[in-house]
Protein backbone atom coordinates (compact mmCIF):
# COMPACT_ATOMS: atom_id res chain seq x y z
CA UNK A 1 0.00 0.00 0.00
CA UNK A 2 1.51 3.52 -0.97
CA UNK A 3 -0.27 6.77 1.10
CA UNK A 4 0.53 9.90 -0.75
CA UNK A 5 0.66 12.68 2.15
CA UNK A 6 -2.18 14.82 0.10
CA UNK A 7 -4.15 13.91 -3.01
CA UNK A 8 -5.29 16.76 -4.82
CA UNK A 9 -6.30 14.25 -8.00
CA UNK A 10 -8.85 12.14 -6.04
CA UNK A 11 -12.03 14.19 -6.80
CA UNK A 12 -15.53 13.86 -5.73
CA UNK A 13 -17.45 12.06 -8.91
CA UNK A 14 -19.88 14.23 -9.12
CA UNK A 15 -18.26 17.38 -8.47
CA UNK A 16 -15.35 15.92 -11.25
CA UNK A 17 -18.76 15.49 -13.89
CA UNK A 18 -20.01 18.99 -13.10
CA UNK A 19 -16.35 21.08 -13.61
CA UNK A 20 -16.05 18.82 -17.24
CA UNK A 21 -19.26 20.14 -17.97
CA UNK A 22 -18.40 23.51 -17.07
CA UNK A 23 -15.24 23.85 -18.41
CA UNK A 24 -16.33 22.66 -21.90
CA UNK A 25 -18.77 25.53 -21.73
CA UNK A 26 -16.34 27.85 -21.07
CA UNK A 27 -14.02 27.02 -24.06
CA UNK A 28 -17.44 26.96 -26.75
CA UNK A 29 -18.04 30.50 -25.03
CA UNK A 30 -14.78 31.63 -25.40
CA UNK A 31 -15.10 33.98 -21.53
CA UNK A 32 -12.15 33.07 -20.09
CA UNK A 33 -11.52 36.34 -18.10
CA UNK A 34 -13.53 38.61 -16.36
CA UNK A 35 -16.98 36.24 -16.77
CA UNK A 36 -19.93 35.63 -14.59
CA UNK A 37 -17.82 32.21 -13.00
CA UNK A 38 -15.72 34.87 -11.30
CA UNK A 39 -19.14 37.10 -10.52
CA UNK A 40 -20.65 33.86 -9.18
CA UNK A 41 -17.98 33.19 -6.98
CA UNK A 42 -17.12 35.97 -5.56
CA UNK A 43 -20.39 36.14 -4.21
CA UNK A 44 -20.49 32.73 -2.91
CA UNK A 45 -17.46 32.84 -1.16
CA UNK A 46 -17.74 36.18 0.52
CA UNK A 47 -21.29 34.40 2.12
CA UNK A 48 -18.99 31.52 2.73
CA UNK A 49 -16.99 33.62 4.97
CA UNK A 50 -19.23 35.68 6.10
CA UNK A 51 -17.74 39.09 4.47
CA UNK A 52 -19.54 41.72 2.55
CA UNK A 53 -17.04 41.21 -0.05
CA UNK A 54 -14.77 38.61 -1.13
CA UNK A 55 -12.29 39.44 -4.47
CA UNK A 56 -10.76 36.79 -6.53
CA UNK A 57 -7.09 37.28 -7.38
CA UNK A 58 -4.68 35.32 -9.09
CA UNK A 59 -2.86 33.61 -5.79
CA UNK A 60 -2.91 33.56 -2.14
CA UNK A 61 0.42 35.72 -2.44
CA UNK A 62 -0.84 38.34 -4.60
CA UNK A 63 -3.79 38.40 -1.95
CA UNK A 64 -1.94 39.02 0.54
CA UNK A 65 0.41 41.49 -1.25
CA UNK A 66 -2.74 43.72 -2.65
CA UNK A 67 -4.42 43.70 0.41
CA UNK A 68 -1.34 45.09 2.24
CA UNK A 69 -1.22 47.59 -0.44
CA UNK A 70 -4.39 48.49 -0.45
CA UNK A 71 -4.26 49.39 3.32
CA UNK A 72 -1.46 51.93 2.76
CA UNK A 73 1.51 49.59 3.86
CA UNK A 74 4.74 51.13 2.53
CA UNK A 75 8.48 52.18 3.28
CA UNK A 76 9.50 52.63 6.88
CA UNK A 77 6.33 50.41 8.27
CA UNK A 78 6.83 48.26 10.16
CA UNK A 79 4.40 44.86 10.17
CA UNK A 80 4.43 41.80 13.21
CA UNK A 81 4.23 38.74 11.90
CA UNK A 82 5.31 34.78 13.90
CA UNK A 83 8.57 33.68 13.06
CA UNK A 84 6.81 30.69 11.49
CA UNK A 85 4.86 30.91 8.08
CA UNK A 86 5.19 29.39 5.06
CA UNK A 87 7.39 32.30 2.96
CA UNK A 88 4.52 33.80 1.04
CA UNK A 89 3.63 35.75 4.67
CA UNK A 90 6.57 37.17 4.46
CA UNK A 91 7.77 38.20 0.65
CA UNK A 92 4.80 40.47 0.31
CA UNK A 93 5.65 43.08 3.07
CA UNK A 94 9.03 43.25 1.61
CA UNK A 95 8.34 43.57 -1.11
CA UNK A 96 6.15 46.87 -0.25
CA UNK A 97 9.15 48.27 1.44
CA UNK A 98 8.04 47.54 4.65
CA UNK A 99 9.67 45.80 7.97
CA UNK A 100 9.28 42.11 8.96
CA UNK A 101 8.68 42.12 12.81
CA UNK A 102 9.42 38.33 13.83
CA UNK A 103 7.44 37.31 16.69
CA UNK A 104 8.41 33.98 18.47
CA UNK A 105 4.91 31.34 18.47
CA UNK A 106 3.51 30.08 21.48
CA UNK A 107 5.47 26.74 23.28
CA UNK A 108 3.28 24.23 21.68
CA UNK A 109 1.66 25.56 18.37
CA UNK A 110 3.07 27.36 15.31
CA UNK A 111 1.50 30.35 15.99
CA UNK A 112 2.04 33.77 16.96
CA UNK A 113 2.30 34.23 21.07
CA UNK A 114 -0.06 37.83 21.32
CA UNK A 115 2.30 37.65 25.12
CA UNK A 116 5.07 38.64 22.61
CA UNK A 117 3.25 41.16 20.48
CA UNK A 118 3.15 44.24 22.93
CA UNK A 119 7.19 44.82 23.46
CA UNK A 120 7.73 44.56 19.74
CA UNK A 121 5.71 47.48 18.71
CA UNK A 122 7.15 50.94 17.80
CA UNK A 123 5.76 54.16 16.59
CA UNK A 124 6.08 52.87 13.03
CA UNK A 125 4.38 49.50 13.56
CA UNK A 126 1.23 49.51 11.49
CA UNK A 127 -0.25 45.98 11.02
CA UNK A 128 -0.59 42.82 12.77
CA UNK A 129 -0.78 39.31 10.49
CA UNK A 130 -2.08 36.19 12.51
CA UNK A 131 -1.45 32.84 10.03
CA UNK A 132 -3.67 30.35 11.05
CA UNK A 133 -1.34 27.59 10.13
CA UNK A 134 -2.38 24.19 9.48
CA UNK A 135 -5.93 25.40 9.67
CA UNK A 136 -6.61 25.76 12.87
CA UNK A 137 -7.25 29.33 14.04
CA UNK A 138 -4.95 31.42 16.02
CA UNK A 139 -5.67 33.28 19.23
CA UNK A 140 -7.77 36.22 17.32
CA UNK A 141 -9.80 37.41 20.42
CA UNK A 142 -6.09 38.63 22.08
CA UNK A 143 -4.79 39.98 18.60
CA UNK A 144 -7.53 42.15 17.97
CA UNK A 145 -7.85 43.25 21.53
CA UNK A 146 -3.67 44.46 20.71
CA UNK A 147 -4.57 45.85 17.54
CA UNK A 148 -7.25 47.97 18.64
CA UNK A 149 -5.53 49.05 21.24
CA UNK A 150 -2.69 50.78 19.12
CA UNK A 151 -4.67 51.82 16.65
CA UNK A 152 -2.71 48.91 14.07
CA UNK A 153 -4.36 46.66 11.29
CA UNK A 154 -5.44 43.26 11.68
CA UNK A 155 -4.10 40.42 8.89
CA UNK A 156 -5.39 37.37 8.72
CA UNK A 157 -3.41 34.84 6.48
CA UNK A 158 -6.26 32.53 5.91
CA UNK A 159 -4.31 30.51 3.16
CA UNK A 160 -4.96 27.21 4.98
CA UNK A 161 -8.06 27.79 7.20
CA UNK A 162 -10.83 27.56 4.67
CA UNK A 163 -14.26 26.65 6.91
CA UNK A 164 -12.15 26.43 9.85
CA UNK A 165 -13.97 28.94 12.85
CA UNK A 166 -13.27 30.27 16.22
CA UNK A 167 -16.09 31.49 17.89
CA UNK A 168 -18.24 29.89 15.06
CA UNK A 169 -17.45 32.67 12.73
CA UNK A 170 -15.41 31.08 10.07
CA UNK A 171 -11.63 32.70 9.84
CA UNK A 172 -11.57 35.43 7.16
CA UNK A 173 -13.82 37.42 9.03
CA UNK A 174 -12.31 38.45 11.91
CA UNK A 175 -9.42 41.01 10.06
CA UNK A 176 -9.66 43.98 8.06
CA UNK A 177 -8.69 42.32 5.15
CA UNK A 178 -7.73 38.11 4.86
CA UNK A 179 -6.25 36.28 2.24
CA UNK A 180 -7.10 33.23 1.26
CA UNK A 181 -4.88 30.66 -1.49
CA UNK A 182 -6.76 28.18 -3.69
CA UNK A 183 -3.48 26.40 -4.61
CA UNK A 184 -4.36 22.90 -5.78
CA UNK A 185 -3.38 21.36 -2.43
CA UNK A 186 -5.63 23.48 -0.02
CA UNK A 187 -9.07 22.29 1.29
CA UNK A 188 -10.28 24.56 -1.44
CA UNK A 189 -8.27 24.18 -3.99
CA UNK A 190 -7.86 25.12 -7.62
CA UNK A 191 -6.90 23.20 -11.16
CA UNK A 192 -3.83 25.39 -10.99
CA UNK A 193 -2.82 29.11 -8.94
CA UNK A 194 -5.55 30.98 -7.38
CA UNK A 195 -6.78 33.02 -4.81
CA UNK A 196 -9.02 35.78 -2.42
CA UNK A 197 -9.01 39.14 -0.23
CA UNK A 198 -12.10 38.41 1.71
CA UNK A 199 -13.11 42.25 3.79
CA UNK A 200 -15.76 43.86 4.91
CA UNK A 201 -14.71 47.42 4.44
CA UNK A 202 -16.35 48.82 1.07
CA UNK A 203 -12.92 51.33 0.71
CA UNK A 204 -10.57 48.40 0.52
CA UNK A 205 -12.60 46.65 -1.12
CA UNK A 206 -12.84 48.93 -4.39
CA UNK A 207 -9.40 49.47 -3.93
CA UNK A 208 -8.17 45.93 -4.42
CA UNK A 209 -10.77 45.58 -7.18
CA UNK A 210 -8.86 48.23 -9.36
CA UNK A 211 -5.47 46.78 -7.79
CA UNK A 212 -6.20 43.45 -9.66
CA UNK A 213 -7.13 45.00 -12.53
CA UNK A 214 -4.53 47.51 -13.90
CA UNK A 215 -6.58 50.57 -11.86
CA UNK A 216 -9.27 50.26 -14.66
CA UNK A 217 -11.86 51.86 -14.06
CA UNK A 218 -13.90 51.68 -17.37
CA UNK A 219 -12.18 50.20 -20.82
CA UNK A 220 -8.87 51.33 -21.28
CA UNK A 221 -9.44 53.91 -18.52
CA UNK A 222 -7.22 53.63 -15.59
CA UNK A 223 -7.23 55.53 -12.69
CA UNK A 224 -4.51 54.46 -10.38
CA UNK A 225 -1.09 52.00 -10.87
CA UNK A 226 -2.39 48.67 -10.63
CA UNK A 227 -1.58 44.84 -11.97
CA UNK A 228 -3.26 42.04 -13.79
CA UNK A 229 -3.87 39.76 -11.09
CA UNK A 230 -7.40 38.85 -11.84
CA UNK A 231 -8.76 34.95 -11.12
CA UNK A 232 -9.58 33.59 -14.28
CA UNK A 233 -13.08 32.14 -15.67
CA UNK A 234 -11.67 28.21 -15.35
CA UNK A 235 -10.17 28.38 -11.34
CA UNK A 236 -13.44 30.30 -10.61
CA UNK A 237 -15.33 27.24 -12.02
CA UNK A 238 -13.52 24.29 -10.48
CA UNK A 239 -13.93 26.88 -7.52
CA UNK A 240 -17.63 27.48 -7.12
CA UNK A 241 -17.83 23.39 -7.88
CA UNK A 242 -15.73 22.26 -5.02
CA UNK A 243 -16.94 25.15 -2.57
CA UNK A 244 -20.31 22.97 -2.71
CA UNK A 245 -18.66 19.86 -0.80
CA UNK A 246 -15.94 22.12 1.09
CA UNK A 247 -17.70 21.68 4.54
CA UNK A 248 -18.32 18.03 3.58
CA UNK A 249 -14.75 17.27 2.71
CA UNK A 250 -13.59 19.32 6.25
CA UNK A 251 -16.50 17.22 8.55
CA UNK A 252 -14.50 14.08 6.68
CA UNK A 253 -10.82 15.63 7.76
CA UNK A 254 -12.45 16.01 11.16
CA UNK A 255 -13.38 12.51 10.93
CA UNK A 256 -9.75 10.86 10.26
CA UNK A 257 -8.32 13.52 12.94
CA UNK A 258 -10.89 11.49 15.67
CA UNK A 259 -9.43 8.33 14.37
CA UNK A 260 -5.29 9.36 14.67
CA UNK A 261 -6.00 10.85 18.08
CA UNK A 262 -7.70 7.75 19.23
CA UNK A 263 -5.74 5.12 17.73
CA UNK A 264 -1.77 7.23 18.00
CA UNK A 265 0.09 6.14 20.84
CA UNK A 266 0.94 9.13 22.42
CA UNK A 267 3.63 8.29 25.14
CA UNK A 268 6.42 9.33 22.79
CA UNK A 269 4.28 12.28 20.52
CA UNK A 270 2.53 15.46 20.39
CA UNK A 271 -0.88 14.91 19.28
CA UNK A 272 -2.95 18.73 18.28
CA UNK A 273 -4.74 20.03 20.82
CA UNK A 274 -8.46 21.25 19.48
CA UNK A 275 -9.31 24.37 22.35
CA UNK A 276 -13.20 24.63 22.93
CA UNK A 277 -14.29 27.38 21.13
CA UNK A 278 -12.69 26.49 17.47
CA UNK A 279 -12.99 24.25 15.01
CA UNK A 280 -9.72 23.52 12.62
CA UNK A 281 -10.53 22.06 8.87
CA UNK A 282 -7.55 20.05 9.45
CA UNK A 283 -5.23 21.30 6.61
CA UNK A 284 -2.55 19.06 8.01
CA UNK A 285 -2.69 17.14 10.43
CA UNK A 286 0.48 17.27 12.69
CA UNK A 287 2.04 15.21 15.43
CA UNK A 288 5.35 16.66 17.11
CA UNK A 289 8.52 14.70 18.22
CA UNK A 290 12.44 15.18 18.29
CA UNK A 291 12.71 12.29 15.88
CA UNK A 292 10.95 13.99 13.38
CA UNK A 293 13.39 12.78 10.70
CA UNK A 294 13.83 9.13 11.42
CA UNK A 295 9.88 8.62 11.62
CA UNK A 296 9.77 10.38 8.61
CA UNK A 297 12.43 7.99 6.91
CA UNK A 298 10.61 5.02 8.58
CA UNK A 299 7.17 5.78 7.53
CA UNK A 300 8.37 6.63 3.72
CA UNK A 301 10.42 2.46 3.89
CA UNK A 302 6.65 1.73 4.37
CA UNK A 303 5.53 4.20 1.47
CA UNK A 304 3.44 6.31 3.58
CA UNK A 305 4.13 9.89 2.78
CA UNK A 306 4.34 12.63 5.04
CA UNK A 307 4.90 16.88 4.55
CA UNK A 308 6.94 19.30 6.95
CA UNK A 309 5.54 22.39 7.47
CA UNK A 310 7.95 24.04 7.54
CA UNK A 311 11.64 22.88 7.79
CA UNK A 312 12.84 26.51 8.04
CA UNK A 313 11.22 29.72 10.11
CA UNK A 314 11.23 32.70 8.36
CA UNK A 315 13.97 34.50 10.67
CA UNK A 316 16.23 31.70 9.12
CA UNK A 317 15.51 31.59 5.92
CA UNK A 318 18.80 32.76 3.62
CA UNK A 319 16.66 35.68 1.80
CA UNK A 320 16.03 37.38 5.39
CA UNK A 321 19.20 39.48 5.88
CA UNK A 322 20.41 41.39 9.43
CA UNK A 323 20.02 40.82 12.81
CA UNK A 324 16.12 39.61 13.34
CA UNK A 325 16.10 37.89 16.46
CA UNK A 326 16.13 34.50 17.52
CA UNK A 327 12.91 32.69 18.20
CA UNK A 328 13.38 29.31 19.70
CA UNK A 329 9.70 27.90 20.25
CA UNK A 330 9.64 28.47 16.44
CA UNK A 331 12.66 26.43 15.75
CA UNK A 332 11.81 24.00 17.95
CA UNK A 333 8.79 23.67 16.47
CA UNK A 334 10.56 23.58 12.49
CA UNK A 335 12.87 20.50 13.93
CA UNK A 336 9.79 18.55 15.28
CA UNK A 337 6.94 19.02 13.33
CA UNK A 338 5.79 15.95 10.81
CA UNK A 339 1.92 16.03 8.72
CA UNK A 340 0.53 13.07 8.26
CA UNK A 341 -1.43 11.75 5.57
CA UNK A 342 -4.58 14.06 5.28
CA UNK A 343 -7.72 13.95 2.64
CA UNK A 344 -10.72 13.83 2.73
CA UNK A 345 -11.29 9.92 1.30
CA UNK A 346 -8.52 9.06 2.85
CA UNK A 347 -9.93 5.48 4.35
CA UNK A 348 -10.47 3.33 7.35
CA UNK A 349 -7.60 0.70 6.26
CA UNK A 350 -5.26 3.41 5.20
CA UNK A 351 -5.36 5.51 8.38
CA UNK A 352 -4.79 2.05 10.30
CA UNK A 353 -1.85 1.39 7.99
CA UNK A 354 -0.51 5.01 9.21
CA UNK A 355 -1.23 4.88 12.70
CA UNK A 356 0.27 1.00 13.38
CA UNK A 357 3.70 2.53 11.68
CA UNK A 358 4.20 5.36 13.92
CA UNK A 359 3.06 3.65 16.89
CA UNK A 360 5.47 0.19 15.66
CA UNK A 361 8.18 3.46 15.12
CA UNK A 362 8.44 4.62 18.67
CA UNK A 363 8.15 0.72 20.14
C1 LIG B 1 0.23 30.31 5.12
C2 LIG B 1 0.31 30.61 3.66
N1 LIG B 1 0.40 31.89 3.26
C3 LIG B 1 0.45 32.23 1.96
C4 LIG B 1 0.41 31.26 0.97
C5 LIG B 1 0.54 31.67 -0.47
O1 LIG B 1 -0.49 31.22 -1.29
P1 LIG B 1 -0.23 30.93 -2.85
O2 LIG B 1 0.64 29.73 -2.96
O3 LIG B 1 -1.60 30.72 -3.41
O4 LIG B 1 0.42 32.14 -3.40
C6 LIG B 1 0.30 29.91 1.33
C7 LIG B 1 0.27 28.84 0.31
O5 LIG B 1 0.86 27.80 0.43
C8 LIG B 1 0.26 29.58 2.71
O6 LIG B 1 0.17 28.30 3.11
Amino acid sequence: MTIPHVAVNKLDRNVKNKIEKKIAAIISSGQFVSGQEVEQFEKLFSSYIQTKYAIGVSTGTDALYLGCKALGIKNEDEIILPAMSFFATLSPIVHLGAKPIFVDTLPDSPHIDPSQIEKKLSKKTKAIIAVHMNGYPSDVTEIKRISKKYNLFFIEDACQAHGSTYNKKPMGSFGDFAAFSFYPSKNLGAFGEAGAVTTSHASLFKKIQLLRNHGQIKKYIHSMYGFNNRLDEIQAAVLNEKLQVLSKENQNRRKIAQKYLKDLDNSHLQLPVEEKNIVTNYHNFVIRTPKRDLLKKYLLSKNIHTGIHYPVPLHLQPAVKGKVGSFKNAEKYADECLSLPMYPSLSNREIEYVVDHVNKFFK
